[in-house]
C-alpha cells in the first residue's frame, strides 16, 4: 500500500488537484497499485486555520508517505505578511524538512498546442528541455539573511551559498536525466561575477568526467535567459542553482504556449517526490472553475513513473492528456485571443481526461 498525501493549497490547486486525484485513482485501479490518500493543509489555507503555513503533524505525514501531490500556495489576501510567515513559506519549509533537493521542470511543446505560443511557430517547434533546478540550497536559504538598519540607512541582505556536495549530487541527476534523453547538458551560470558560481563550474566539470557519453556546455545565466527566446531547441537538460532555476523555469515554460501544461518534480534521494503544477495558486481565476487541470495531471505521470515505480501508468496519463487536446478541448489559458474556440472548465477537463483513460 503507498500513501499519497495531497496538499491542495489555495487558490486554483484546491480545483486541479480535485481532478488530477481522479486521474490518479483511475490509472492506480487500472494497473492494480494499492494507493491511499490523506489531504492536508498547507499555505494560506493552512495560515488561515492553524496560524501556521506549514505544521510539523504535516511534515511527519509526508516523511511516512510514498508521495506528494500539491496544488499551489499564495494569494493577495496573505501578501502583506512578512517573508517569514507567508504562505510561500510552507512551500519552501516542505523542501527543506523532506530533502527535496532536485526540482525537475520539463518544458516541451505538445503539438497540438504550438500555436498558443507567443513565439513563432517555427521556433516553439523544437523545444523539449527539462530545467533541473537545485531546491534546497543558495540565495533562497542562505545565512546570514535580514534586514536593518545601519548609519540610518535601511538594508536588506542575502546569501548565495553552496558546497560542493550540493553542487555534485544536482549535476548528478542533470546527467542521469539527460541519459533518458539526448545527452546534453547546460550548466547555467553567473561565474564572471558570483564566485559562487566559479564553485559550481568546477564542480559540474569534475562530475561531467563520470559521464563521457554526455555533452556539456557552460552557458551564462543572461545570455541563457536570451538563447532560451531566441533558439530554445538547442536545450535538452539545464542544471542551474535554486534562482536561476526559479526564473528561467518559467521563462522556460512559458514560451512552451501555456504554464497551464507544465509538470513538476520536487526529489529527494530515494524515489521520495513532491509534485506539482509550475503554474502556481491564480488568485485572479480561482474557485471559477476556468483553471486547467492538465499540469496537475501531468504532474500525477510524473508521480507514477519517480514514486511509484509505474511507467505504464505514466503513459497512459500522458497519451490521454495527448488524445484530449489534439480532440480540440481547450480551457481559457489555451486559447489565443482572437481565436474563435470553444472554452471549457477545469472539471470538464478532468472529465475528458477521465474518458480517455477509460476508453483505453
Ligand atoms: C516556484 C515558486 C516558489 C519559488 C515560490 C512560490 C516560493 O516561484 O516554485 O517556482 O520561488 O521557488
Ligand atoms: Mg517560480
Amino acid at each position: 500500500m503507498d500513501r499519497i498525501v495531497l496538499l491542495p493549497g489555495d487558490g486554483i490547486g484546491p480545483e486541479v488537484v480535485v481532478e488530477a486525484r481522479r486521474v490518479l485513482e483511475t490509472v492506480a485501479s487500472a494497473q492494480g497499485l494499492d494507493l491511499e490518500f490523506a489531504e492536508e493543509l498547507i499555505g494560506g489555507a493552512s495560515i488561515d486555520a492553524h496560524g501556521s503555513p506549514l505544521r510539523d503533524e504535516v511534515i511527519d505525514l509526508c516523511r511516512e508517505s510514498s508521495a506528494v501531490l500539491l496544488g499551489a500556495v499564495g494569494g493577495p489576501k496573505w501578501d502583506a505578511m512578512a517573508v517569514d510567515v507567508r504562505p510561500e513559506k510552507g512551500l519552501l519549509g516542505i523542501r527543506k524538512a523532506l530533502g527535496l533537493f532536485a526540482n525537475l521542470r520539463p518544458a516541451a511543446v505538445i503539438p497540438a498546442l504550438a500555436d498558443a505560443s507567443t513565439l513563432r511557430p517555427e521556433v516553439v517547434e523544437g523545444i523539449d528541455l527539462l530545467v533541473v533546478r537545485e531546491l534546497t540550497g543558495g540565495i533562497y536559504f542562505g545565512e546570514p539573511r535580514g534586514r536593518g538598519e545601519e548609519g540610518g540607512k535601511r538594508r536588506g541582505w542575502n546569501t548565495m551559498v553552496y558546497d560542493e556536495d550540493e553542487v555534485a549530487r544536482i549535476t548528478r541527476v542533470a546527467f542521469e536525466q539527460a541519459r533518458l534523453r539526448r545527452n546534453h547538458v547546460t550548466h547555467v551560470h553567473k561565474a564572471n561575477v558570483l564566485d559562487v558560481c566559479q564553485l559550481w563550474m568546477d564542480v559540474v566539470e569534475e562530475v561531467a568526467k563520470d559521464y563521457p557519453d554526455v555533452t556539456l556546455a557552460h552557458q551564462l545565466v543572461d545570455s541563457c535567459a536570451m538563447l532560451l527566446v531566441r533558439d530554445p531547441g538547442r536545450f535538452d537538460v539545464m542544471v542551474t542553482g535554486n534562482l536561476f532555476g526559479d526564473i528561467l523555469s518559467d521563462q522556460a515554460a512559458e514560451i512552451t504556449g501555456s504554464l497551464g501544461m507544465l509538470p513538476s518534480a520536487s526529489l529527494a534521494t530515494g524515489g521520495f517526490g513532491l509534485y506539482e503544477p509550475v503554474h502556481g495558486s491564480a488568485p485572479d481565476i480561482a474557485g471559477q472553475d476556468k483553471a486547467n487541470p492538465l499540469a496537475a495531471i501531468l504532474s500525477v505521470a510524473m508521480l507514477l513513473e519517480t514514486s511509484l515505480a509505474c511507467p505504464a501508468g505514466a503513459a497512459a496519463v500522458r497519451g490521454a492528456v495527448s488524445h484530449v487536446l489534439a480532440a480540440g478541448h481547450r480551457t481559457g489559458d489555451l486559447v489565443l485571443e482572437g481565436e474563435a474556440r470553444e472554452v471549457i472548465g477545469c472539471r470538464e477537463m478532468g472529465r475528458q481526461v477521465l474518458a480517455a483513460l477509460e476508453a483505453k
